[in-house]
């Protein structure tokens, strides 16, 4: 019976009577189709790869039936049909997302070209997708033999000295050749003409990779930060074009990165366990025409100079540049190298060498400055109209040896000089500033590539003649993400603030996610954390954060189950969790090993996130129990940063949100439990959260206040949000934090970093997103608007706007503008946006509000428009998924969906009405619904 009536949908679809641009689509294809959530990924690891594709229709209700993957060797013979690696043949499945590779085993280096094809619900089949492929990396240890690292020193070229922490050779006065970047070269004939070529790389701290004259390829600040001795990241190019038959000549820079950190800090960074002096694995796999192989390998026929231009480089100080020094031709064959030295073959890092996989950190835009001011005779303050995590690309005519030093900073003084002090108070040393020397005899264009920056001004001294505005350009920097979603409404400070948080989070990742591109550059878990709820929704975070994940499983601590408190690890002392009570690793902090896999499982439904970082999501529970007494855990950071404070918080007990997160973990333990089918820990960690939850009422709640906390908002919002208090006092407690929002606090946040994402989400969860959006919509202090106040663009670590300029715990709102006003959530039961729970909230004076989300399935859309009688909404659900939808309407108004009364509407079952609300089930598709009279 329904499968007549979707024939005669289609009929009429084809007799042009709905959108006759549509009748010519096919009705199903497959688009998109990804490996290890990446677009044709040169270098892969992944044993098996895993494939995802999007299932596009132009009929609703729309679901997958069976799918047929084909993998072949060539391109040619997957267009042939001639499936000589793999043919799943049909397969019954609803699954599109994380498909495990079941073809022949792929040799290392080899190249798998794939296509896919769906069945669907309503008797179609698709053509096979366009191909895709993947091609595998080095990951076994023969393929790299003999593996020879070069450098041209073992140690450090400029050893931290102890007892100085100020070190002022550390290029403090900017002209100091103290750190030179290493320059590697080595040259090669290639018998004939080149099929395809690989370079594959790893060079720390950071390398440059050039080929006969060309820099290869676009990433920069290459590889990932990692803990170099448990994990190196090696990069994989394809460098086919870059070689030639007969000579060729193949360069490396190395910087020292994160590896080779001259500069001191409070963080240790200088004293790091792997410090050595740079390094570099180098191999090139050359398929030849004819089908011969030729493989080049780093050894110690190589030759090494530390005499070239970049003089100095810190990822923390900045880079000296003396043009002067530049070795023409270095990079081409035929360059005379007698000058240079052998290269040194050194030891290897003690970290396992595996393929970067997560998004490379590229130059993502330029931007040209709006002001160029004197504040004093030869002192020139570029602003760059926004702050920016990255550098400036230099361009100058000058006398040779005129040296151009740029000093990079957030802030103004009143004078209108460039300040840095604040921001570099834990760095000692030069900071945040780069260095050019002119060679002269015309124009020279020059950028850093060792080290990034935070900035909107950059101030400039050491010119001869005043520069014009067109001298500098803003470089902006981050781990190139693809883009994810997109919201606005009609509200303009909402989308002001929608928009730092885009900015300050692409200005929070360079292959780690950050607390801030300046003062610190540090994988503060807390940080990261709350930073990730917003940006799944903003970005496509998937490869990124696994890689974090990576990272923290590097980090616990063995034995212990500890987590320190920044990611990745150098051995801080001070942040360790060494498994006994410690004030910097908190739960809020560390519990990031727990929240964030299962976070991830929510997002994409992918069970190898879980089963990745299972044990370790266990083992850190385990180890806050260990440390509680009665499941209490009386030690932490807290609520950092609420409003009143400056760092810890006076109003939010520590113990009380120590102890919410240890719940969260052990409830988030025994559900990742539950879907890996470990039915016994399951029970164990229902068992332990049950505990927690009892000591947890007993120790914080207060009768006197019907709630946790007497003016802490974190303190009734967080216990509410997570579960933990008793049904028959939720309603208590959520009127004592309305109440302390509405009546104390005059619709204003007072929250801190922890805390703050779940006082936006309970009201959402429990129906006052009226007044979430009060607070949102506050244009004075403390709240969103007012930090963006004095023209910021991006989000201030404190709310009274004190400290870095670029911090993004608070861009938590911008996950809640997605999750409420908008109102697309995952329906916890069937994560990946299997099936998708829309509910807009139609709040306040806001008249319209639209998200977007490109999900693991596709493009989820919901978007509304109040005029005065009546409210549109318009939904977009992709193939392949189904939802369910919420709109306010009370049992009077009239609804209808693309013009139809209900009834005759398709792929829509109404659930119920009731309370103001009409609840339907939504097949995929686009719908429009419009309720008259909603009130
Ligand atoms: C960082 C943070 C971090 C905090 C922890 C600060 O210095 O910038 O954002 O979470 O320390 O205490």
């Amino acid at each position: 019976m329904s499968q007549n009536i979707l024939n005669l949908a289609s009929l009429a679809l084809l007799l042009g009577t709905c959108h006759a641009k549509e009748s010519v689509l096919p009705p199903l294809t497959v688009e998109n189709p990804r490996t290890e959530y990446t677009t044709n990924p040169l270098g892969i690891d992944a044993v098996p790869p895993h494939l995802d594709w999007e299932l596009k229709s132009t009929q609703r209700g729309c679901l997958q039936t069976a799918y047929q993957i084909q993998a072949a060797s060539t391109a040619e013979k997957l267009a042939a049909g001639d499936c000589d690696l793999w043919d799943s043949g049909k397969v019954s499945s609803d699954n599109s997302t994380q498909i495990a590779y079941a073809g022949k085993p792929l040799a290392s280096g080899a190249r798998a070209y794939w296509r896919v094809r769906a069945w669907d619900n309503q008797n179609h089949v698709s053509e096979y997708s366009a191909p895709a492929y993947f091609e595998m990396g080095l990951p076994k240890k023969d393929d790299w033999q003999p593996g020879y690292w070069i450098g041209a020193s073992e140690l450090p070229l400029l050893p931290f000295v102890p007892g100085n922490p100020w070190q002022p050779t550390h290029g403090e006065n900017g002209d100091a050749p103290v750190n030179p970047a290493i320059m590697l070269r080595t040259e090669f004939k290639l018998p004939g003409k080149i099929k395809s070529a690989r370079a594959y790389v790893c060079g720390l701290g950071y390398f440059e990779l050039y080929l006969n004259g060309v820099r290869v390829g676009d990433h920069v600040l290459d590889p990932g930060y990692t803990d170099f001795d448990k994990r190196v990241l090696y990069v994989t190019h394809d460098v086919t074009a870059n070689l030639k038959e007969g000579d060729n000549a193949i360069g490396v820079v190395l910087g020292g990165g994160w590896y080779d950190m001259p500069t001191p800090d409070i963080w240790d960074g200088q004293k790091a366990p792997w410090r050595r002096s740079p390094r570099a694995l180098i191999q090139l796999n050359v398929e030849m025409a004819d089908g011969s192989r030729q493989t080049l390998q780093s050894d110690e026929s190589w030759r090494v100079t530390t005499g070239g231009p970049v003089v100095f480089n810190s990822v923390r100080g900045g880079e000296i540049y003396d043009a002067r020094k530049e070795q023409k031709g270095w990079d081409r064959p035929g360059f005379r190298d007698e000058q240079w030295k052998k290269a040194l073959v050194v030891e290897a890092p003690k970290g396992t060498l595996s393929a970067q996989y997560g998004p490379p950190i590229k130059v993502m835009q330029t931007v040209d400055p709006v002001k160029l001011t004197t504040p004093r005779p030869g002192v020139y303050v570029f602003n760059m109209g926004q702050n920016l995590a990255g550098w400036v690309r230099l361009k100058i005519r000058a006398d040779a040896g005129t040296t151009v030093k740029m000093k990079y900073g957030e802030r103004l003084s009143p004078e209108g000089m460039v300040i840095q002090n604040g921001l570099n108070r834990f760095n000692f040393g030069r900071f945040q500033t780069d260095t050019y020397i002119a060679k002269g005899g015309g124009e020279e264009v020059w950028e850093p590539g060792f080290n990034y920056h935070a900035f909107r001004y950059v101030e400039v001294t050491g010119l001869k003649v005043p520069p014009t505005l067109d001298m500098l350009q803003g470089r902006v920097v981050y781990s190139s993400v693809e883009p994810g979603g997109s919201f606005t409404c009609s509200n303009e400070l909402l989308n002001r603030v929608q928009e730092a948080c885009r900015s300050t989070l692409l200005s929070n990742i360079h292959s780690i996610p950050t607390d801030c591109p300046s003062r610190e550059k540090q994988g503060w878990t807390a940080d990261g954390l709350a930073a990730a709820t917003a940006a799944v929704y903003n970005f496509d975070m998937v490869n990124f954060y696994r890689k974090w994940l990576d990272d923290m499983r590097d980090a616990q601590t063995p034995n212990h189950g500890g987590m320190p408190c920044v990611i990745p690890w150098n051995g801080w002392s001070a942040g360790a969790d060494n498994g006994a009570p410690s004030p910097w690793s908190c739960p809020c902090w560390g519990g990031a090993c727990v929240v964030l896999p299962w976070m991830l499982y929510q997002q994409t439904g992918d069970i190898g996130i879980l089963e990745n970082n299972y044990q370790m999501m266990k083992d850190y529970t385990m180890s806050l129990e260990h440390r509680s007494k009665d499941h209490i855990i009386s030690w932490g950071t807290g609520d950092w940063l609420e409003v009143g404070s400056t760092n810890w918080p006076k109003r939010t007990p520590k113990p009380l949100t120590s102890t919410a997160f240890f719940y969260d973990t052990a409830r988030i333990v025994a559900q990742a439990a539950t879907v890996l089918g470990k039915k016994e820990d399951a029970g164990a960690f229902n068992a332990l959260a049950e505990q927690i939850k009892d000591a947890f009422n007993k120790a914080f709640y207060n009768e006197k206040w019907g709630g946790y906390g007497e003016d802490s908002q974190t303190a009734n919002a967080f216990p509410l949000a997570i579960g933990l208090v008793p049904a028959e006092r939720e309603k208590e407690v959520l009127a004592s934090l309305v109440n302390n929002i509405v009546e104390t606090r005059k619709n204003h946040i007072s929250s801190g970093i922890v805390g703050t994402r779940f006082v936006m989400d309970v009201l959402s969860e429990r129906g006052r997103t009226d007044v979430a959006y009060a607070m949102a919509a506050q244009k004075d202090f403390p709240g969103w608007g007012n930090m963006l106040e004095d023209g910021n663009t991006t989000f201030t670590e404190e709310w009274t706007g004190n400290d870095s300029r670029n911090h993004p715990a608070f861009t938590t709102v911008s996950g809640w503008f997605y999750r409420s006003l908008a109102g697309i959530n995952i329906d916890p039961a069937a994560p990946g946006y299997k099936n998708i729970l829309i509910k807009p909230a139609v709040v306040g004076d806001l008249t319209h509000a639209k998200a977007s989300l490109q999900t693991v399935r596709g493009l989820v859309t919901s978007e509304w428009t109040k005029t005065e009688n009546e409210i549109k909404f318009h939904v977009v659900i992709p193939a392949n998924s189904t939802a369910q939808l919420t709109l306010p309407a009370s049992e009077k108004s009239e609804i209808t969906e693309s013009g139809q009364p209900l009834k005759s509407a398709r792929a829509v079952t109404l659930i119920r009405r009731e309370a103001g609300q009409a609840v339907f089930n939504l097949g995929s598709g686009s719908y429009e619904f419009k309720v008259c009279n909603a009130k």
